[in-house]
């Protein structure tokens, strides 16, 4: 796939929109930043990340699947997250998909993912799928509620580049997955859901709910 360095940006998800509007690069494509200035998280929150100690990137596709169908999106990035993180844990059954897209190690947040679509005749277009993937911060600001990351959960300093080469391995193959056979991606997330049958909070348009989710149907919709 073709990446997109650069050092410093405010978000690689508005860098990734520049580049698409700007027609600078065809799809598929990557963009990898040290340093976000203006990390953008879900729901108005800001992401936060220490310069060249996380992964910080956004994937630019043009699926041209039905809107209805952009949980297979989700589904596919949150997987690839999930596979890349549990091949540099020694225990990979602690890591899972919370409900939309958070990745977890244990009980704490590793990687969230915030995607953005463009839709022409009900058909996505473009997505902008944007990853921040805590690698080797160990200090958080004290307002991000749980974060972990991988130097934190294996007690070792990882190399980035390899992680973000794993990363992009594992989207790729996912991506091509998606792109024939959409259920299997919804499938492998559902296998690998946070909390399954047991009572957790959510956050549900903007508002904080205690839920026992039991499925999550094609829709992305959590069934309780
Ligand atoms: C969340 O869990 O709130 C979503 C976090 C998404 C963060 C990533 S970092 C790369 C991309 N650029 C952004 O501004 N946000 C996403």
């Amino acid at each position: 796939m073709n990446l997109i360095h650069v050092e410093s940006t405010d978000s690689t998800n508005l860098e990734a929109e520049r580049i698409l509007l700007s027609n600078k690069a065809d799809t598929p494509f990557v963009v990898l930043t040290d340093e976000q200035l203006n990390g953008r998280g879900q729901g108005n929150h800001k992401w936060l990340s220490e310069k060249g100690l996380n992964i910080t990137c956004s994937f630019v596709v043009s699926p041209l699947i039905d809107s209805v169908h952009q949980f297979y999106l989700t589904a596919m990035a949150s997987v690839s997250i999930l596979e890349t993180v549990s091949s540099f844990l020694p225990d990979s059954s602690t890591v899972k998909i919370k409900w939309t897209n958070d990745v977890y190690v244990g009980n704490n947040k590793i990687a969230g993912i915030l995607i953005s679509n463009k839709i022409l005749n009900n058909k996505i277009i473009s997505s902008i799928i944007g990853i921040g993937l805590n690698v080797n911060q160990t200090i958080f600001p004290e307002d991000v509620p749980n974060p972990t990351s991988l130097q934190l959960e294996t007690n070792q300093e990882m190399n980035v580049k390899s992680v973000f080469s794993t990363l992009c391995n594992r989207f790729e193959a996912n991506y091509a997955i998606m792109l024939r056979n959409p259920k299997k991606m919804a499938e492998e997330y559902r296998a690998n859901l946070f909390m399954l049958n047991k009572p957790y909070k959510y956050t549900i348009n903007g508002k904080e709910e205690i839920r026992a989710i039991r499925d999550v149907n094609d829709f992305g919709e959590m069934i309780w």
